[in-house]
C-alpha cells in the first residue's frame, strides 16, 4: 500500500538527483575546510595564499548557505551530516572527511553553524579560533562560543561533540538518550512556532531559519524512532495550544511521511507546512479564536480565510528559502476536505493536494484530543480515531487514514489500557508488527498513586513461556475519568 502511494505522489528520482548534488556539494565544502584548516597552520592569517583560499572557500561556503538558508556541519559517531543529511564521502574526499572528524573529535566541537553568509574576516578568524582550541578539553564549545562573541561574530553557533565515556574511550552519545534530545527539540520548537507567530501579529520580522533548523533535527529524530516524538504529543499544554498544536500537526505529518518513504528533504518541507498550516490565524482576533461558544456568520467568516492568510504569510516570509509550491498549496489545502467540502470554496475543481491530505488527519486528530476552552474534556484517542473513520471519504483520504490508524496504533502511544491482570497501563510505544498492532509495550501505573512512584515498563508481546501472553489489554479507559495526566509520563524525568 505504501509503495503505490509512494510511486504515484512523489518523484523519487528528483530527490535523489537533489541528494547525490548534496553529497557533490558536501564533498566540495569538506574539502575546503580540510584544506583552510591545514594552511591555518602554516601560515598567520595575514598570508596572501591564505587569504586567496579564504575567497575561494567563501564562494562555495556562501552559495550553499544562501540556497539551504544555513550551513550546519555535525559529527555524530563516524558520520559527518551536512545539514542533518549523512554525507556519504567521495573516494577522493576520504581524506578530508577523516581530516576534519579527527581534528573536531580531538577539539570536542560536533557541530558548527553558520546562520548567514560569512566575509572573509569572519572565516578567517573562525578558523584559527577552531585550530587554536587546546585538544581535549571538553569545554572548548563554550569557549569557542565566547570567542566568536568577544570578535563580535554571531553568524556561527558552536556545539560540542556529543560524547559519552566508557573504560575504553570516548564514544559518541547513547542511543537512549534520543529521549532527552527528543524533549529538548519538542520544547525548543513550541518556544520558537511562539517566537515566530508573535512577530508576525507584532507585524515584526519573524525568524524563521530556527524553526527549519529545528524541523531539521525532529526529521532526524523522527527516521531514528518514531515513537519518541510521538509520545511527546500526548503533553497537551492547554494555555499554549496554539504553538503546541503547529508542532503536534508537524510531529504527526512528519510520521506519516516517513511512512510514506519520503526523503528528508520533502520530509524538511512537510514538517515546516505542517508546523505553518494555522499561521493564517495570527491574524484572528482572540476573542474569535478561543471563543467559548459558536461562531457567528461573521466570525466564522474570519476563521474561514486563515488558510489563505496564511499563503500569504508564508509567501512572505523570506528566511524560508525558495517556497515550494508543495508547501503553500499544503496550507492552502489543509481544510478543504476530501471531498472538497471544507474552506475555502473553489472556482475550479481539484484533488487536495498530499500534504494537504496528510496534515488534514493530523490536525483533525490533534484536535480531537486535546482540551479546549470550548470543549475542556477531549475525547481520547481511540474515539477520535473512531470519529475520523465515520468521516473518512468525506472528510479525509482513506488510505492515508488507514496508514494513520496504523502509526499510532489501534490503541494509540498515550492510550489509557487496563490489562487482564487488573492493572492500568499507558501505551508507551506501538508495536511495530502488524500481526501484533494490539500488542503495544505500556507503562504499568499505580492506580492509587496516580502516576507516581514506580513504573515498569512491560512489553504486551512478551510470552509467559507456556504458549499465553504475560498481559493483553482488555479495554481502553478515558484517563480523564481517573484524573490522569498523559503527558506527564512522557515529559517527566521519570517517563521511562
Ligand atoms: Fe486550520
Ligand atoms: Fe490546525
Amino acid at each position: 500500500m505504501e509503495s503505490t502511494i509512494q510511486s504515484r505522489e512523489i518523484a523519487p528520482r528528483s530527490s535523489e538527483a537533489m541528494d547525490s548534488q548534496l553529497s557533490k556539494l558536501g564533498n566540495h565544502l569538506i574539502t575546503k575546510f580540510h584544506v583552510l584548516m591545514r594552511i591555518s597552520q602554516i601560515y598567520d592569517s595575514k598570508n596572501v595564499a591564505l587569504q586567496q583560499f579564504i575567497q575561494e572557500s567563501l564562494q562555495a561556503i556562501n552559495t550553499f548557505i544562501r540556497r539551504e538558508g544555513s550551513l550546519c556541519l555535525k559529527i555524530m559517531a563516524d558520520d559527518i551530516f551536512l545539514n542533518e543529511r549523512r554525507l556519504r564521502y567521495s573516494v577522493e574526499g576520504f581524506t578530508s572527511f577523516k581530516y576534519l572528524l579527527t581534528q573536531w573529535k580531538k577539539r570536542f566541537i560536533g557541530e558548527i553553524l553558520y546562520k548567514e553568509p560569512l566575509d572573509e574576516e569572519t572565516l578567517g578568524t573562525f578558523i584559527y579560533i577552531l585550530m587554536g582550541l587546546e585538544e581535549g578539553r571538553e569545554e572548548n564549545a563554550a569557549l569557542f562560543s565566547e570567542k566568536l562573541k568577544e570578535h563580535h561574530i554571531s553568524s556561527i553557533e558552536v556545539g560540542p561533540l556529543e560524547v559519552y565515556e566508557t573504560e575504553e574511550g570516548i564514544y559518541p552519545r547513547k542511543k537512549e538518550d534520543s529521549r532527552e534530545v527528543a524533549k529538548k527539540v519538542f520544547f525548543e520548537t513550541i518556544g520558537t512556532v511562539k517566537e515566530v507567530i508573535t512577530h508576525i501579529k507584532g507585524r515584526q520580522h519573524a525568524d524563521v531559519r530556527k524553526l527549519k533548523r529545528l524541523i531539521r533535527k525532529a526529521v532526524h529524530l523522527i527516521m531514528e524512532d518514531e515513537s519518541i516524538l510521538l509520545g511527546m504529543t500526548t503533553i497537551k499544554n492547554y494555555d499554549e495550544y496554539t504553538f503546541n498544536h503547529s508542532v503536534n500537526v508537524a510531529i504527526y505529518s512528519l510520521a506519516m511521511g516517513r511512512r510514506l518513504a519520503f526523503s528528508r528533504s520533502v520530509l524538511s518541507e512537510l514538517g515546516i507546512t505542517a508546523m505553518l498550516h494555522d499561521i493564517g490565524k495570527s491574524k484572528i482576533p482572540l476573542e474569535v479564536l478561543n471563543k467559548p461558544g459558536s461562531l457567528d456568520l461573521e466570525e466564522w467568516g474570519q476563521m474561514k480565510k486563515h488558510p489563505l492568510t496564511g499563503v500569504e504569510i508564508v509567501l512572505n516570509l523570506k528566511q524560508l528559502g525558495e517556497v515550494n509550491p508543495k508547501m503553500v498549496i499544503g496550507i492552502f489545502d489543509h481544510h478543504l476536505k476530501n471531498d472538497l467540502s471544507g474552506y475555502p470554496k473553489l472556482f475550479r475543481q481539484k484533488r487536495v493536494s498530499l500534504f494537504g491530505r496528510i496534515i488534514q488527519i493530523a490536525d483533525a486528530y490533534d484536535a480531537m484530543t486535546t482540551p479546549r476552552i470550548y470543549k475542556k474534556v477531549p475525547y481520547t484517542p481511540e474515539q477520535a480515531l473512531a470519529v475520523m473513520l465515520k468521516e473518512r471519504d468525506v472528510h479525509f483520504d482513506s488510505i492515508l487514514l488507514k496508514m494513520f490508524i496504523g502509526l499510532v496504533g489501534v490503541y494509540p502511544i498515550g492510550s489509557l489500557v487496563l490489562l487482564d491482570t487488573h492493572e492500568m497501563g499507558i501505551v508507551f510505544k506501538p508495536n511495530t508488527d502488524p500481526q501484533w498492532m494490539d500488542r503495544p509495550q505500556v507503562i504499568l501505573i499505580d492506580r492509587d498513586a496516580r502516576g507516581k512512584g514506580k513504573k515498569e515498563r512491560v512489553d504486551l508481546a512478551e510470552g509467559d513461556g507456556r504458549g499465553h501472553f504475560r498481559r493483553s489489554v482488555m479495554k481502553t479507559l478515558d484517563p480523564n475519568k481517573y484524573h490522569i495526566d498523559i503527558g506527564k509520563y512522557f515529559a517527566g524525568k521519570d517517563g521511562d
